[in-house]
Parts: structure tokens; sequence; C-alpha cells
């Protein structure tokens, strides 16, 4: 199937590290392409230059067939993001955060609502948003800010260590909804050092460590190859290191 995304020897430094070096991969329309890697890997940084936040040092980025650096207006209008960071504002309600990131996009306010509401019920959150945020749980904070993420209809959804920091519940609860999105069309992009999220949610991965992709191929198809049990040896087998040291 032909790439929404497409990535070709895409390098980032910061004086001398090598933060990104060199890295090729691409994401087919409709998948959850994975990103696995531990602390330090470049994970954030290629969402970074995939979101056009942060200028590649080399190679090409291409996004729904447009150059990232020279189209970004656009491809930002169909993409959608949660970082790492929850970016919410806390003393008001998830509607009034909903309700602002409308207007970042200049949506009109029937379009928020329709939309707002069915991402709010989507995502569990319906009953308790009228709430200011800072009551929620970290759980919820996520689904909020995953919410926000999808209030353009984004046809690409990146996510950085979307569970990171949740507990086991909330992190299970979250897995059941974005292979909710995901079924209903929307492809993604994510980051994640937990092995077991990248088994259980990718199509595809790669694993990343050092800024250079070490691996690549379904979550199967990677522990077939190396003969290994779960991805988690699969890191060791490569690296020699635990993936969560
Ligand atoms: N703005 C920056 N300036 C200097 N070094 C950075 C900057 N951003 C990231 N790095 C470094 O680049 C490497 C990769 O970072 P990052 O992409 O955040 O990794 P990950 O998200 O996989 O944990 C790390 O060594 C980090 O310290
Ligand atoms: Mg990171």
């Amino acid at each position: 199937m032909h790439p929404i995304l497409t990535a070709k020897n895409l390098s980032r430094h910061f004086n001398s590290l090598k933060a990104v070096d060199g890295i090729g991969f691409s994401v087919a329309k409709g998948e959850c392409f994975g990103f696995l890697g531990p602390n330090g890997a470049g994970k954030t940084t290629t969402i970074k230059m995939i979101y056009g936040v942060l200028p590649p040092s080399g190679g090409e980025l291409h996004i729904f067939d447009l150059p990232v650096q020279e189209r970004l207006r656009e491809i930002k209008r169909r993409l959608g993001v949660v970082m790492q960071k929850d970016i919410l504002e806390e003393t008001v309600s998830a509607w009034d955060n909903m309700l602002m990131q409308g207007r970042y996009y200049g949506f009109d306010k029937k379009y928020i609502h329709e939309r707002g509401k069915y991402l709010l019920e989507m995502l569990a959150l319906l009953d308790r948003a009228d709430e200011p945020v800072f009551h929620y749980s970290g759980g919820m904070k996520r689904r909020l800010s995953i919410a926000k993420g999808l209030l353009n209809e984004p046809e690409l959804l990146l996510l950085d260590e979307p569970t990171t920091g949740l507990d086991p519940q909330a992190r299970h609860l979250l897995w059941a909804k974005l292979g909710e999105i995901k079924k209903k069309g929307t492809s993604i992009l994510l980051t994640t050092h937990y092995m077991h999220e990248a088994e259980f949610l990718c199509d595809r991965l790669v694993v990343i460590d050092h800024g250079k992709i070490i691996a690549e191929g379904t979550p199967k198809g990677l522990v077939e190859k190396y003969g290994c049990k779960n991805l988690e040896e699969v890191f060791l087998e490569l690296t020699g290191r635990d993936l969560r040291e």
C-alpha cells in the first residue's frame, strides 16, 4: 500500500550528538506503527521532526506525499499529535479544553460541540467533562490529550509514549481506546519503551537505539527472526541491554 509517511536517511544532530542518525521507515495507511527504544534513543526527536517543530539536520521526510518543511501548514491540519507531557489547561473543564483546541483550528462551535461530544464519549470522559481538569487522574488527562489530538479528524495520529507514567489499569483502558481509534481508520505512529505495548498495539515497528534503527518488522516476525520469546528478549539479544534500564 502507498505509505502516508516516508522518512529517508533522516537525521538530527545536536552539536556533536547524533540524536537521530540516518533512519529510514515508512508508515502505511491504516496501520499502527511503533518506535520502540530506551530513553534517549531518539524517539521524541523523530516525532518532533515529523510534527515540524524541529528541522532535520539531513535526509528526507514526506507526509501525505508532501515534503514536511515546505508544506508544514497543510500537513499539520491533517495530523494529530499528543506529546509525552500533557498540555492541558488544568483550571478549566475538558469541554473548555476542547473549545480552545477547536478555536486554534478555527472550527465553529457547532462542529466543536458535535465532534467534542463524540470524542469525549469515546474516551470515557463525557460524564466528567464539566469538571476542571485538575480533578482528573493521570489516565483521564492522557485520554483528554488524545481527544484534543483527534478533534481535527487527523489522518495520522502521533503519540509520544502514550502510557508512560500510567498505572496498569489506565494503560489497558488506553490500549483499548487506541484500538478503537485505529479501527475507525486513523493511522497511528507511537513511541514507547514498553515492549508489551508495542507487541499489543503495533502492526509493524522499528527498534531504535542511539538514533539508529537496529531492527524492524512485525512484533511476531521479530520474535521469530531472533528466536526469542518476546520483544523484550529481542532487544536484549540485539543490544545486550535491558530496555527498562
Ligand atoms: N534540544 C536538545 N538539545 C540537545 N540534546 C538533545 C535535545 N533534545 C534531545 N537531545 C538529546 O538527544 C538524544 C535523544 O533524545 P530524545 O529524542 O528525547 O530520546 P527519547 O525520546 O527516545 O527518550 C538524547 O541524548 C537527548 O539528551
Ligand atoms: Mg522521549
